[in-house]
């Protein structure tokens, strides 16, 4: 049968492609042509490694500064790349000797020519705070490409979204609100808004216009410290979430990590399929009581890191803080984007010690749990460590 099988095999038209090829090969220029193909250029213009951009426009916003970014033709960024309403992008920063990165949720309508992001005044806020002191119009940065899974995906999510956002957790449904408006996002959204007082609201005439323009969305305000008349008071509640849920409805909360476990429990308690609920991204991952007993207090550990460029740096890390704020404190440029352990950025090899990585950052391949692979952001020195990481 195998015989046969070989026999039934037209061996003389093999015989005749190598001869062909040669020749080809010979007649070949000796330097590679410049061709640009098509798909190459569309991939290099949707996943640009960095774009540089310039502050062209600030305005003032309750506790929170709104910045207009703008390609900067000057060092090679021509037109930005497009975006899904809903995803973020990382800005590279350098502050007092460290080098890192912070995300922020893209709060435009999707456009080639300019990115808009909000940045809360926060107390404490080592890069938010840097950034609204410092940055003015003509700032130059270098960002990531527009990044994360918090979009609207018509073939996995319902026609109709209740957003739940917190505070400056409304940049990315600002977003989503105006595609709604403009008929680039084909979907009803029902936005639950929590914030502590009415003063403290983002975006509010601009959302009351989204409103008036479009009646496919809807904004519902919810004040936590104060109590007025047109707003509901306390917090987003699995009840008020039943009050706007269709039958069928995808939920979508962007907030604070306190807020995501309030959320969390109050949609487990409504039985709603974790495939109909959807977290944004939070950034750095803070240790609360939830991680008691899991982590070790205020100690400092050595940790070794091996470069790709064959350099080792000893530095110290705290228990704390992730294996990746301790390497940019160090000034080493580690790579990274989200800041808590979704898109596998700043993943990197530990070669010896051990960490501890909280469940809710638990992103990472099986394969990689079990060959020692960990996601800097979200990994906890438990004791000293040595770790790979590219540098950048
Ligand atoms: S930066 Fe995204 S997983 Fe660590």
């Amino acid at each position: 049968m195998k015989k046969d099988y070989l026999n039934s095999i037209p061996l003389e038209g093999f015989a005749q492609i190598i001869p062909r090829r040669r020749s080809i090969i010979e007649r070949a220029p000796a330097t590679m042509p410049q061709y640009e193909y098509n798909a190459n250029v569309l991939a290099k213009n949707l996943h640009p490694s960095v774009q540089h951009v310039i502050v062209t426009d600030i305005v003032q916003l309750p506790n929170a500064k709104l910045y207009t970014l703008s390609p900067d033709a000057e060092k090679g960024t021509d037109k930005l790349a497009y975006f899904q309403p809903g995803q973020y992008i990382s800005l590279d920063l350098k502050i007092s000797g460290s080098r890192l990165t912070r995300p922020y949720s893209l709060c435009s309508l999707p456009s080639v020519k300019e990115y808009q992001i909000v940045v809360k005044d926060m107390k404490n806020g080592f890069a938010s705070e840097y950034i609204n002191r410092n940055f003015e119009i003509g700032t130059r940065v270098d960002i990531s490409e527009p990044s994360g899974f918090f979009s609207y995906e018509p073939l996995r999510d319902a026609g109709h979204i209740v957003g739940i956002a917190g505070g400056s957790g409304i940049a990315p449904f600002v977003s989503m609100a105006k595609a709604i408006a403009e008929g680039l996002l084909d979907a009803d959204m029902t936005l639950l808004y929590g914030c502590k007082t009415e003063e403290e609201i983002l975006f509010k005439e601009e959302l009351e216009e989204l409103q008036k323009k479009c009646d496919r969305i809807k904004v519902v305000h919810v004040l936590s410290d104060e109590t007025k008349e047109g707003y509901y008071h306390g917090f987003i509640s699995k009840e008020l979430i039943r009050e706007f849920m269709q039958e069928d409805s995808s939920v979508f909360v962007c907030g604070s990590q306190g807020m995501y476990d309030y959320i969390r429990t109050q949609t487990e308690e409504m039985a709603l399929p974790r495939r109909r609920v959807r977290f944004d991204a939070y950034g750095e991952y803070r240790l609360s009581e939830r991680d008691e007993g899991q982590f070790v207090k205020g100690k400092q550990f050595e940790l070794r890191v091996l470069t790709n460029d064959g350099e080792t740096h000893v530095i110290s890390a705290r228990s704390d803080e992730s294996i990746l704020v301790a390497i940019e404190r160090a000034g080493i440029k580690a790579p990274s984007k989200c800041r808590s352990g979704e898109c596998g950025w700043c993943r990197t090899r530990l070669i010896s010690g051990e960490v501890y990585t909280p469940v809710l950052t638990e992103h990472r391949r099986q394969y990689d749990q079990v060959a020692g692979y960990l996601h800097a952001c979200c990994s906890f020195p438990l004791s000293d460590c040595t770790v790979t990481i590219n540098c950048e």
